[in-house]
């Protein structure tokens, strides 16, 4: 295929944003904001934090919350995970498998996207796992593929060093095919029998044996699980290395993707696209998601308040500590305060996000990064886009940036909750909807994560076109029990007006215009996914207020945008503006008004 039709023309794109997460204790991608008083990142060892942030969540219509996740700790600075820990860099970090459970069980539809390693999960358990979480949360999973980068991860399970980039690549590829046989083909649809006579509890004929056996990964036996709501989870990637790109083409559906120019980005979804049509997938059903790391205030003073507050927070240490380990070059070899050229640095695997970013980044710069300058930017978002402003400003950049690019929404990455992401519910969220970018209700409420990111009513399995497609066409059995709780709604209304109605002659045109009802009802559902699309709503959005954690300081109050004299710019922060020492004053900072431009980038791990 030509790569010009690698990009077709689509209809009208909504704009889907996703809360970025890692179930770390102490700071994500904003290094030192432990230190707030009202930050609760230290909390993040409860469930109650979760709890509150699913149902914030949904509360905002998120798509889904994305859970980042590696293994290892960030210990090339200096040889040592010591800046690491001072700073509180993506440290205690937990196994997100087991808290999304319990974020699933006080909402409906908002999914849950979490990462699993292709070089150190065996793909039987991770196969297992995620069929598991995928049906107690009533098909709302996702899995993030990554194939681990660093040397600390291949140290903490056994190995002297992670393999080559390209290896690793080579090795997911057939996980991938070992892990879609058990998802997509060990058992056909209906293989549970529940039969007393003749006795068959599983049917054994319709349960296939997985053989495999490839150079990296083998395996003889049955899948533990019998097929989930959407058999396999939705796929998401970040890969951006040649491998990595052609990866995503053949596998992705969703990608988490951090570039820092308008250009860069275009590129990238271009590069993705086109190796998807050469997989034979249609390009646009891969979304992209770009990482945003807004600071939102009522007022332009506000705003530029919280990003002066959040400054005085960061960790310069942490931050190298982190840029050492996604780069693998030692920063504390070269000193702090001179002039540090990027070129000639790179080191084998590393992020080729991180690296492509400060290339492209660095072309635009005045002056010289020193290693102060880049460890104060990485404690604070990096060179993720970071625009700091009123709901309106923010979100003119974000629609610049989703109407100029071929991306379909934003995963947020937050400075401080919990006030950064209840500034993205509070204050964006109904700005974006104002505008008609993004969506006011889910499109399938406690639909499937897949029906819900592709805007697909009843579309809960991949499309014919994936390479884990199945040989089998499969009856969309989660259609047919929405369809039979539907029914079973309708008849007990029916019941019900039958016994109010007290005039005989009314009940039976009451019943029967019921009946009429419940067949209507029952035959849409049966249908497709086009006609699905028009089914009656049968789960009430969650709008629980979030859970206050009890040593959490009292939360800032939403004002209404009338209330907000916004000055019409944009508080855009450049790497200029970073302190060059770890007394960061306010004062010292240089504040840039301009139009909306993007800013510093860095890979949010
Ligand atoms: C935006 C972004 C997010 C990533 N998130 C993770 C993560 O959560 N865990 C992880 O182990 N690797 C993560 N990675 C690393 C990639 O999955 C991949 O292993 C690495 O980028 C090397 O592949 P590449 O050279 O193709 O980029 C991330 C990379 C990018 C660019």
């Amino acid at each position: 295929m030509a790569e010009d039709s690698a990009v077709p023309s689509r209809p009208k794109k909504i704009m889907q944003l996703n809360f970025f997460e890692t179930a770390c204790t102490g700071s994500h991608m904003a290094t030192g904001q432990w230190k707030s008083p009202e930050d609760n990142s230290r909390y993040k060892d409860r469930l109650e934090y979760y709890i509150w942030l699913a149902r914030l969540a949904e509360k905002g219509k998120i798509t889904s919350i994305f859970f980042a996740d590696t293994y290892g700790i960030h210990e090339t600075f200096e040889g040592s995970p010591a800046a690491t820990y001072r700073g509180g860099s993506q440290v205690g970090t937990m196994d997100p498998v087991c808290i999304v459970s319990a974020m699933a069980a006080v909402t409906k539809t908002v999914a849950f996207g979490i990462t699993g390693s292709t070089s150190y999960v065996n793909p039987f358990i991770l196969a297992r796992t995620w069929s598991t979480l995928d049906h107690l949360t009533r098909g709302r999973i996702s899995w993030n593929v990554v194939t681990s980068y660093s040397n600390s991860a291949a140290r903490c399970m056994g190995k002297d060093k992670v393999l080559p980039s390209e290896e690793r690549y080579k090795a997911a590829h057939e996980y991938m095919d070992l892990v879609y046989q058990l998802w997509e083909d060990c058992w056909d649809d209906g293989a549970q029998k529940w039969s007393v006579e003749p006795e068959c509890a599983y049917d054994p004929d319709m349960i296939h044996r997985v053989e495999y056996n490839g150079k990296y990964h083998k395996m003889s036996g049955y899948g533990q699980v019998h097929p989930s709501p959407q058999r396999t989870p939705v796929i998401f990637q970040a890969g951006a290395s040649k491998s990595g790109i052609e990866f995503a083409g053949k596998h992705a559906e969703g990608i988490y993707t951090d570039v820092s120019t308008v250009d860069a980005m275009l590129s990238y979804t271009k590069a993705v696209r086109a190796a998807a049509a050469r997989n034979g997938r249609d390009p646009s059903s891969i979304k992209f998601f770009a990482a945003i790391m807004p600071i939102i205030g009522r007022t332009v003073e506000e705003a530029q308040a919280k990003y002066d507050y959040a400054l005085k927070n960061i960790s310069v240490q942490g931050g190298l500590a982190k840029f050492s380990s996604y780069t693998n070059v030692d920063m504390s070899q070269f000193p702090l305060d001179e002039p540090f050229n990027f070129e000639g640095k790179t080191a084998d695997n590393t992020i080729t996000g991180v690296i492509n970013n400060f290339k492209t980044y660095s072309k635009d710069m005045s002056e010289a990064w020193t290693p102060r300058k880049l460890g104060g930017m990485l404690s604070f978002g990096g060179t993720t886009p970071m625009p700091v402003g009123t709901p309106s400003m923010v979100a003119d950049f974000m629609e610049k940036w989703f109407t100029e690019t071929d991306i379909d929404g934003f995963n947020m990455a937050y400075v401080s909750n919990p006030g950064s992401f209840e500034d993205v519910v509070e204050l964006l969220v109904p700005e974006l909807q104002k505008r008609g970018l993004m969506w006011t209700e889910y499109p399938v409420p406690g639909g499937t994560f897949r029906e819900n990111v592709q805007c697909a009513p009843g579309k809960c399995f991949l499309p014919a076109n994936h390479p884990a497609k199945s040989k089998f066409e499969r009856p969309n059995y989660l259609e047919e029990e929405r369809a039979a709780e539907e029914k079973k709604k309708l008849e007990a209304q029916a019941e019900k007006l039958e016994k109010e109605s007290t005039v005989t002659e009314n009940n039976e045109e009451k019943s029967s215009a019921v009946e009429e009802q419940v067949s209507a009802a029952t035959t849409k559902q049966t249908q497709d996914g086009e006609e699905a699309a028009s089914l009656p709503e049968l789960v009430s959005p969650v709008s629980e207020t979030p859970t206050l954690l009890a040593e959490e300081p009292e939360r800032m109050k939403v004002k209404s945008e009338a209330e907000s004299k916004v000055a019409e710019q944009l508080v855009v922060l450049s790497v200029d503006t970073l302190p060059q020492n770890n007394e960061y004053k306010a004062e010292e900072l240089k504040k840039t008004e301009t139009e909306v431009q993007v800013l510093p980038v860095v890979v949010a791990t």
